[in-house]
């Protein structure tokens, strides 16, 4: 089984933000998730260099923007390094075998006669490096998101969008689940209604010069657009069709439900089997932007509680397709009680019991069935979680389970077993339970929490690779680890800085 995951590849006009940082978190979680079912995966991801704003921001550091780019590319992947995103390919768009695939699509497209020359006049955005009409106006004004709006004329090459309109209509009619979430299907639905203008293509070498030349005019360089969106079947070459394309909501409309389909169908290549569309990290209810300056650094956090509770709180505080409000407070809540109190103690205790009172080695034997229950429930929540990508689903199904452990101690006392010789067997079936208990979570966290299951598997004493493609045969049995606290308490005040 194969699976082939993209994200949206980020603008390196500036560091990585925390709104990009989620969405490569996400997506490494499907990865995760999918390498453990026993999938070969390729997870691509990638950065955005050609355009105006690159162009701008390089020229403003007074460095050539091929430099600007490599050195801006650098934090990105840094940055994923740190957050445990283990992406397979990395695409760039100034790669060489990038501008000649995106050269290719272009000749063809010409030659058949789906992209023509005019001359255009217009309202131009210069932030979304984009033409907007006056329909995009709210109450006589631009919107704050367009930035700068400049009057324009110049002539340009353009694509014949409305050639293939209809038949993505009718196709997607067909392809209900073609979004998630789905509430998002009648959104494109709708912006398909009506006839679409020609999509402007190209900028004159005069104005921009950081851009791909086209092959048939060397006089223009592509839009942004156009060579951005070409990454994934360049650098997925020979894996196209993608199983599932992450995205953030802003790029749904026009970018990846309009240009992208017609431009797949205008190539005669397949369109993705679906699009993960995600919603917008908010900072006291306005989006993060870098434009604004109103950004989280993502590497902060990390830095003080660890890659893996900044990546639990993303996935389990955002419910897939909605936004989330970041606060460095809620973060702090759930590190303390979600990790710490629960995860944490149920490993450390469980652990500790073993080898208070087993002397470290749990004998191999019965578990409880009731027990087995309650994993299996939690186990086909999650599985059904992750088939609609809903990572907070999926957490939540995981730490009722955790708690229910944690009640499961205290309903037990193993403390009490361990005074009466008697109780030495149901005390051995109880820790038993415990530990199983743990190792399962291992493997249900671990997509979400790689370096944390490692470290419970450690603690647990089990070498082997376990995952949830051998979720029926998890056994434990044999000499435990030494323990030692998964989440330790963060001093009030280190996080100040963030
Ligand atoms: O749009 N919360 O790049 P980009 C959640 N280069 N997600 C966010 C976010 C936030 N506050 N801010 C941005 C581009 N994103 C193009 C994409 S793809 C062929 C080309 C998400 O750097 C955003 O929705 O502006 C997008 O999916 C990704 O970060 C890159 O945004
Ligand atoms: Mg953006």
């Amino acid at each position: 089984m194969k699976f082939f995951l993209t994200t949206a590849i980020d603008y390196v006009n500036g560091r990585p933000h925390l709104g990009h940082a989620y969405e490569k978190v996400l997506a490494d979680a499907i990865a995760r998730h999918q390498r453990s079912m026993g999938a070969e995966v390729f997870f691509l991801t990638g950065v955005d260099e050609h355009g105006q704003k690159v162009e701008q921001s390089a020229r403003a550091a007074g460095v050539p923007p091929q430099s600007f780019c490599d050195e801006m590319t650098v934090h990105f992947q840094e940055a994923w390094r740190r957050l445990g995103v283990a992406y397979d390919g990395f695409a760039r768009t100034t790669n060489a075998a990038h501008k000649a695939h995106v050269q290719e699509a272009l000749r063809k497209l010409y030659d058949q006669g789906d992209l023509i020359f005019k001359e255009h006049e217009g309202f131009y955005s210069v932030r979304q490096e984009q033409f907007v009409t006056e329909k995009d106006m709210v109450d006589g004004k631009w919107p704050e998101i367009y930035g700068e709006v400049v009057q324009m004329r110049e002539p340009n090459y353009f694509f014949r969008l409305e050639k293939y309109r209809e038949a993505w209509v009718a196709e997607l009619s067909r392809r209900k689940d073609w979004i998630v979430p789905e509430f998002r299907h009648k959104e494109l639905q709708r912006a398909l209604e009506r006839p679409l203008e020609d999509l402007c293509i190209s900028r004159p070498r005069s104005r921009l010069e950081w851009g791909i030349p086209l092959p048939f005019d060397e006089r223009f360089v592509t839009y942004v657009w156009f060579d951005a969106l070409l990454n994934y079947t360049s650098f997925g070459a020979g894996r196209w069709p993608a199983d599932v394309q992450v995205i953030g909501k802003d790029i749904l409309v026009p970018a990846h439900g309009v240009y992208w389909p017609l431009m797949l169908s205008a190539l005669g290549w397949p369109l993705p089997r679906r699009l993960l569309v995600h919603g917008w990290w908010q900072l006291e209810g306005r989006k993060m932007s870098k434009s604004t300056g109103t950004a989280v650094d993502p590497l902060a956090l990390a830095e003080v509680y660890g890659a893996d509770a900044f990546r639990y709180y993303l996935l389990r505080e955002m419910s897939i397709g909605q936004d989330a409000d970041f606060s460095v407070e809620g973060f702090v809540r759930r590190y303390n009680s979600d990790l710490g109190n629960d995860l944490g103690n149920l490993v450390n205790r469980s652990v500790s019991m073993v080898r208070r009172y087993l002397g470290g080695v749990v004998p191999e034997g019965p578990v409880d069935g009731a027990w087995d229950a309650a994993a299996e429930q939690a186990h086909s929540e999650y599985l059904a979680a992750m088939e609609n990508f809903e990572t907070h689903r999926a957490l939540e199904a995981v730490w009722k389970f955790i708690r229910l452990a944690n009640k499961f101690v205290e309903e037990q006392a193993p403390w009490k077993l361990a005074k009466d010789e008697k109780r030495r067997e149901e005390l051995t079936r109880v820790l038993r339970c415990l530990v199983l208990a743990v190792l399962r979570i291992s493997v249900l966290i671990e997509a979400f929490m790689p370096e944390t299951a490692q470290k419970m598997r450690n603690q647990l004493g089990v070498c082997e690779k376990v995952n949830l493609a051998c979720w029926e045969r998890l056994r434990v049995a044999g000499q435990v680890g030494e323990p030692s606290p998964l989440f330790p308490r963060v001093e009030a005040g280190s996080g100040s800085s963030i």
